[in-house]
């Protein structure tokens, strides 16, 4: 890529997802970071845009799921995209801020620089869980407006200073969320991350 003038942020953010998609056996790798770009927002919010349009949003996603269903069983082709889609930005975002902080310390190793950036800046910032109302929340939902949702979408935060953190318990770093739900793709993720700011802190780059 960098031989064919991509821009070196560019590369970062789209080695990730192209060598992903390689390695899951998925159609057209090179292709593989616009479709995830294009379907992110969409898959996430339900809304399309800003990147892609309805019709480039389709395209998207015809290509990833495959054009003939005979290709492969349909939810392996959903899965592998929605793989894709997950691992775009995070990695992306994680790759670019790693290699920022590259160009001002110099002499720190790639592991160091991932460390810190998952402690102070991760790149997803918060998730989101559906809380069920209980206890007597729950019973004063049950006089309250029946148009009123039963459940409350709670944002969480993943990032800044650890509340809870004391000298005998150290902060807990989030980047990568907790419990059942959590990124089930950390070591890929950092094994990825380091690998792409290995090659582009390398002089000839
Ligand atoms: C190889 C790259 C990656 C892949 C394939 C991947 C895959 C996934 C998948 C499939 C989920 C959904 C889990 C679920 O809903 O049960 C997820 C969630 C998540 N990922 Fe990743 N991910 C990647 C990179 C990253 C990176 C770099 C970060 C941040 C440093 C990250 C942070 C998260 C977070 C915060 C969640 C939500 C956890 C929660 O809500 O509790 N991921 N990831």
């Amino acid at each position: 890529m960098l031989a064919a003038g991509v821009d070196p942020s560019e590369a970062a953010r789209r080695v990730p997802v192209q060598v992903l998609a390689a390695a899951l056996g998925a159609p057209d790798p090179v292709s593989a970071p616009v479709d995830a770009a294009a379907l992110a927002t969409p898959y996430a919010t339900g809304v399309v845009g800003p990147v892609a349009d309805a019709d480039a949003v389709d395209r998207a996603a015809a290509r990833r799921l495959g054009a003939d269903p005979a290709d492969q069983p349909r939810a392996v082709a959903v899965l592998d995209a929605q793989l894709l889609v997950q691992a775009h930005a995070a990695t992306g975002g994680l790759v670019v801020e790693v290699l920022r902080r590259a160009a001002g310390s110099p002499g720190a190793s790639t592991r160091q620089l991932i460390e810190t950036v998952l402690r102070d800046a991760p790149p997803v910032r918060s998730t989101r869980r559906v809380a069920p109302l209980g206890g007597s929340a729950r019973a004063a939902a049950e006089h309250a407006d029946p148009a009123e949702p039963a459940d409350r979408l709670v944002e969480l935060r993943l990032d800044g200073p650890d509340g809870d953190a004391t000298g005998g318990a150290p902060p807990r770093v989030l980047a990568f969320g907790a419990g059942p739900r959590r990124c089930p793709a950390s070591e890929h993720a950092v094994a990825i991350a380091a690998a792409v700011v290995d090659v582009l802190r390398e002089p000839a780059c």
